[in-house]
């Protein structure tokens, strides 16, 4: 195929030099509506390019194939069958990937490792999750993806599931076997969904983990924001095989995504899959030569303890993604949040991602050398005046096994049953009728239908009182927990 061709920019430039007059939505009319104080903070360009898909980047009878040309580049770019390109992020890509291979009631294995967009899915779709619970890394205190044999029992016990979602690469760059488990799903012929929201790069060079598609998943679901060059939610799915139903999967993305799609999503999707054929493997060799001199001289520095190649190990990691920065700064007698809170105010510089014992910074192909010098400087000063920092009362980390939670109801029937709320100190042994998830990373540590616990209970209240934050419980500060009403 043609990969120099971008045929929703194309389609966008002309009409931009046709200047066609639209009567219909956005009601800002490329523009001419704005108020200039808007357009002085965001552009005036962000207005201009801001299209209907339809009487817009093309017209009724979508006759030009605008957005089905771009997306068929897409699956040639990285070896899939078919692409989709979808506006509303992964969180809802991921729903509809699993409501594509199972419906209400029936069952569908998922790593407990998800990503709190997956537990919504489970009490929107009305799924029955069969958890596959990750490996828990005490050292650590990460939690890496499932091995095949988990998902290969699991399966065992419930052959009636209908496929298995996989979480990989985490937040943190560890990724699972795909193709084992691949191999596992196969065996029992069901559908491996990957959720590779962090993985967006993968396909663009062999020096990195490999991607879902070339290690045989069915379904694999991406976000081009998080790792790539395209704007915030734009996310693809990427299909091959038969076991998932190209139908199925356009009808159920049709019952939850947006009539009003972003042209801009979709020009910056076609921009990167250009951008990538064209200068990926260039570009993101010299985000990896980067990313290891940074490692490197992060190591140099005392306190700080960049995680690399060796968490790919039997029973952790199968692979790492070399571009996540994940530096444990506990030998700074400080926590991940303290740290992060530091380098952005004192700094300015915004680390992606940090919890209780590390930060995690993303290199990209859009990194250079000034900016591998701010983090460096910036990692250098955190070294040098972490001991002038408040020392906060430490974080309970719970045994990893305290964290595998009982569900004693479908994550559904408990978010929507008669609920009542109780004192955290009251709140052990009842069942959970909402998610709680720190953020970030944003991974539920409790789930609706689960049995609250004293050990889960009381990392949690720690996590608070150092600043962790809870956005999604009722009670941010976890003072009280939203459980299910005894009857
Ligand atoms: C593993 C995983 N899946 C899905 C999502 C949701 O992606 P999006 O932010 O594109 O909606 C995230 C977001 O952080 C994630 O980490």
């Amino acid at each position: 195929m043609d990969h120099s061709r971008v045929p929703v920019l194309e389609a966008l430039r002309e009409f931009r030099r046709r200047g066609d007059v639209v009567f219909g939505p956005p009601g800002h009319k490329q523009g001419r509506g704005v108020d200039p104080r808007v357009a002085d903070v965001v552009g005036m360009d962000v207005f201009r390019s801001d299209v209907l898909s339809l009487n817009g980047l093309d017209d009724r009878r979508q006759s030009q194939g605008v957005l089905s040309q771009a997306q068929d580049l897409m699956a040639d770019a990285v070896g899939a069958d078919r692409a989709f390109f979808s506006t509303c992020g992964s969180s809802l890509s991921v729903k509809t990937a699993m409501l594509a291979v199972a419906g209400p009631g029936e069952k569908l294995l998922l790593s407990r490792n998800a990503h709190k967009s997956v537990i919504a899915a489970v009490v929107v779709n009305g799924v029955e999750p069969i958890w596959v619970h990750p490996k828990f890394d005490a050292e650590r205190h990460l939690a890496h993806p499932p091995e095949p044999d988990d998902v290969r029992r699991r399966l065992r016990e419930h052959p009636d599931a209908k496929g298995m979602l996989l979480i990989t690469p985490t937040d943190w760059g560890t990724c699972a076997d795909i193709a084992g488990v691949a191999r596992v799903c196969h065996e029992f012929d069901v559908p491996l969904i990957v959720d590779e929201a962090w993985g967006a790069h993968l396909p663009f060079h062999p020096g990195l983990p490999a991607w879902g598609m070339d290690a045989e998943a069915d379904l694999v679901v991406t976000s081009v924001h998080k790792m790539g060059g395209a704007i915030e939610q734009s996310s693809v799915f990427h299909l091959q095989y038969d076991r998932v139903s190209p139908e199925a999967l356009k009808q159920r993305e049709d019952l939850l995504g947006t009539t009003s799609a972003s042209s801009l999503v979709y020009a910056t999707l076609d921009g990167w899959r250009r951008q990538m054929v064209e200068q990926g493997h260039e570009l993101l060799d010299a985000a990896l030569r980067r990313a290891e001199r940074i490692r490197r001289a992060a190591a140099e520095l005392p306190g700080l303890a960049p995680m690399g190649q060796e968490v790919v190990d039997a029973g952790l990691a199968a692979a790492f993604d070399p571009l996540k920065i994940v530096i444990d700064v506990r030998g700074l007698g400080i926590s991940g949040m303290q740290a992060a809170e530091w380098l952005r105010a004192a700094r300015h510089v915004d680390v992606g991602g940090s919890d209780t014992c590390r930060i995690s910074a993303s290199v990209t192909h859009a990194d250079d050398d000034e900016t591998e010098k701010v983090l460096l400087d910036a990692l250098h000063a955190l070294a040098d005046e972490a001991d002038d920092l408040e020392r906060r009362p430490p974080v309970r980390l719970p045994a990893p096994p305290a964290l595998e939670l009982e569900q004693a109801m479908l994550p559904r029937e408990a978010f929507f049953a008669p609920v009542e709320h109780v004192p955290a100190e009251r709140a052990a042994g009842r069942i959970a009728a909402e998610l709680i998830s720190p953020y970030p990373p944003g991974v539920p540590v409790v789930a609706p239908g689960e049995v609250i616990t004293d050990e889960v209970l009381d990392y949690l209240r720690s996590g608070v009182e150092h600043g962790v934050l809870i956005p999604d419980a009722a009670d941010p500060s976890v003072r009280t927990l939203r459980v299910v009403a005894r009857t």
